[in-house]
């Protein structure tokens, strides 16, 4: 057993993280906000970014109240440049990186004819590209360490296909293959790479949401699952979950 999965299995079961360091991207509001909860409650200190300060700000305040030690700093993750930067004052301020959670993305919806070229950009990069700039950022000190947890939100839209979603499905289904090559190019580490695939969310997704809030799933509902896959035993690797609402929406 390794020392990062051993910081991410934990010692007591009350905090098994206690001693991990975990970062989400987009973790100011929505299923970001509910995983970086989740993580902090079970013990870890958590960094959180987005673009918006405001909501970052509040949100990290809110972590400080489950008594782990929080780090919130603005940066756009479809830029290396910025994702940089957050590692570094990230590690500074709480230590190593030992669960990346790639939650950030975005939606686009529409048939593709009536796309635009700055909407598949807007989109892939979001919730495509920005898994590979972060990953590839983190990956070097996890191999070093010899152990770490990377999850990464897809969607069950990265599994299906339906009118409408051809931009949104496109960077689901590349998170998907992305997912399961680094699952496969880190296992031998200590890393575990899963994936996490929600049907519909009650958040402000695409300034929208679902169609009928009581037949979707809650943020929580995310952040339970991204909590199991995180504290699960050492030995263990949930690689995969499809995570639906009872009622079908
Ligand atoms: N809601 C659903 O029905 C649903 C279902 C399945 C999967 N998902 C997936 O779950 C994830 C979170 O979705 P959500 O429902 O919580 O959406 P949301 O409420 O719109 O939140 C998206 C988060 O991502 C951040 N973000 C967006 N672009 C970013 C960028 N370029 N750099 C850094 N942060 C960025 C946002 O912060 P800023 O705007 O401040 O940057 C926000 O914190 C997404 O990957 C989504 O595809 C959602």
């Amino acid at each position: 057993m390794t020392d990062i999965n051993m910081a991410n299995s934990g010692a007591s079961t009350e905090k098994p993280l206690a001693g991990g360091v975990a970062l989400v991207t987009g973790g100011g509001r929505g299923i970001g906000k509910a995983i970086a909860q989740r993580l902090a409650k079970l013990g870890a200190a958590v960094s959180i970014c987005g673009r918006t300060e405001e909501s970052l700000m509040r949100t990290a305040q809110e972590l400080r109240a489950f008594g782990v030690r929080v780090h919130a700093q603005t940066a756009d993750v479809t830029r290396a440049g910025d994702i940089a930067p957050l590692l570094e004052a990230t590690e500074k301020e709480l230590g190593p990186i030992t669960i990346l959670v790639n939650n950030a993305g975005i939606g686009g919806f529409g048939p593709v004819h009536e796309k635009s070229e700055e909407e598949w950009d807007r989109v892939l990069n979001t919730s495509l590209k920005s898994v590979f700039l972060v990953s590839r950022a983190v990956v070097p000190a996890m191999i070093r360490r010899g152990g770490g947890d990377i999850i990464n939100i897809s969607s069950l839209a990265g599994k299906n296909t339906f009118a409408g979603g051809g931009i949104y499905c496109a960077s689901k289904w590349g998170l998907q293959g992305l997912t399961g090559c680094m699952a496969e190019d880190l296992r031998g580490y200590g890393i575990r790479v899963s994936v996490i695939c929600p049907g519909s969310v009650a958040t402000e997704f695409s300034g929208g949401g679902p169609k009928d809030p009581k037949k979707a799933l809650t943020a929580e509902d995310v952040a339970h699952a991204v909590g199991m896959v995180a504290v699960q035993g050492p030995q263990s690797f949930i690689s995969e979950v499809h995570l639906r609402p009872v009622r079908k929406p």
